[in-house]
């Protein structure tokens, strides 16, 4: 039954479309989703960093199907409750001053609403952005996008006035620089890009990730973080945080900027804002999004109805059951269990992440990347019932993202796993 649907969807479904695994999901339930040979597998991918609360929550089926019974589609014809009190629930949980919101449908929507925003309000051209990023596959957002070559290959050209700088990847320095010698040459970069590339006073935004998501889980420095925004401040450039992957409680925190002190002009939210069902924002202060006159922007699913009220039940889920807490406290054990495996295994080289927003490195030979062990060790993860993903663009780095609500035995015995694969692959 497997096999014949996998083959029908073959024949249909482009083949551009990557489907990371050959499960064919019967039901969903938490950390567990199940097959139709009833075979249960620990989800640790949480569908690509999305479902937060894990699959169906029973609070958010709930408020689901309550909305869905009632009011379905507005098409911004309509006002409807859900949209509102969103906004204002958001509003509670975003940075400061991030209070004003446009709901839209997918992270790359609301990335290239961001950039549309920022050179409205600016009346500037140029967005820089980050080397190893990812942003979305729309155009606009696929401009801004370089974790991996193939997401640009053959699209060119792509949008102008956009400029790209090295994200701070210390495990493999752009700069040959050591942790304890950085003399913050990425940060440098981009005073050597107003020089020689284009006049800062040009500039409308910088886009990047807080922690690099698709491009292999990476964690900046503090201090390169708030020289952006310091550097944006000095020149009038809106800072954008793109908060897709790493927002809604991933990292242990609301949002990744919390780490790091600073506070974004603009951020991108999506993925876990509605445990699976597709909405995502631009979130910015009232001073810019105002700034919009109306029409600026628009959408005709946007903000759906019954996608806010599971972003609602999604707010109040990660609140009553203390996932933030659960995040920091398990993603922490998980942090130190891993770095323990890493000293008996030289093919890990690097442990590195913020709540459960966790990257593996495998290499080989010292710093190579050693994309075919990390193969092999997915690939026996999978048979033993744990659904990991890799992320990088050398396919060498395990994107730990299992639900927030994983428990410390869970993911112990997904550790278990994934140390057992590990060992066999050496
Ligand atoms: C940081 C970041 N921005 C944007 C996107 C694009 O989101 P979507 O796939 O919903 O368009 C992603 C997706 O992985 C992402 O991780």
């Amino acid at each position: 039954m497997e096999d014949d649907l996998i083959k029908r969807a073959r024949e249909v479904l482009t083949t551009a479309l990557v489907i990371h695994t050959d499960i064919v999901v019967k039901k969903a339930q938490g950390i567990y989703v199940e097959d139709a040979n009833g075979k249960r597998y620990m989800d640790f991918s949480s569908g690509l960093a999305t479902t937060n609360t894990g699959h169906n929550h029973p609070l958010i089926v709930e408020a689901i199907k309550k909305q869905a019974e009632s009011f379905i589609h507005s098409g911004c014809i309509f006002h409807y409750e859900p949209l509102t009190v969103l906004a204002e629930n958001m509003g509670k949980v975003t940075p400061e001053g991030i209070d004003m919101f446009f709901f839209s449908n997918s992270g790359a929507e609301a990335v290239e609403g961001s950039l549309k925003l920022a050179r409205f309000v600016t009346g500037r051209k140029g967005i820089i952005a980050f080397t190893g990023g990812f942003h979305g596959r729309t155009f606009g957002a696929a401009s801004l996008t370089t974790s991996n070559i193939r997401y640009r290959k053959s699209y060119l050209p792509f949008l102008p006035g956009v400029y790209h700088s090295p994200y701070p990847y210390c495990f493999r320095c752009y700069f040959g620089q050591k942790p304890q010698s950085c003399s913050m040459d990425c940060y440098e970069y981009l005073e050597r890009l107003f020089k020689h590339i284009i006049p800062a006073e040009e500039v409308a935004c910088m886009i990047i990730e807080p922690v690099l998501g698709e491009g292999g889980y990476i964690v900046p420095p503090e201090a390169f973080l708030r020289n952006l925004r310091q550097l944006c401040d000095r020149w009038g450039i809106l800072l954008i945080l793109d908060e897709v992957q790493s927002g809604m409680g991933r990292t242990g925190r609301w949002f990744a900027s919390e780490h790091f002190g600073i506070a974004p002009d603009i951020m991108t939210i999506a993925k876990g804002i509605a445990s699976g069902l597709p909405l995502s924002a631009v979130a910015s202060t009232k001073t810019i999004l105002s700034k919009w006159p109306p029409g600026a922007h628009g959408t005709t699913f946007g903000g759906n109805p019954v996608a806010c009220a599971a972003a609602i039940a999604t707010i109040k889920v990660i609140e009553e059951e203390n996932l933030l807490e659960n995040a920091t406290l398990v993603g922490g054990h998980a942090i130190e269990r891993l770095n323990t495996i890493k000293d008996s295994h030289p093919c890990v080289g690097d442990v590195r992440g913020l709540g459960l927003m966790i990257g593996i490195e495998f290499v080989k030979n010292d710093k190579e990347p050693y994309a075919e062990g990390l193969k092999n060790i997915l690939d026996y993860s999978l048979e033993r019932g744990l659904v990991l993903i890799e992320s990088g663009v050398d396919k060498n780095i395990i994107r730990l993202a299992p639900p927030l609500i994983v428990r410390k035995e869970e993911i112990d015995r997904g550790l278990d796993i994934l140390e057992e694969a590990i060992r066999k692959a050496n």
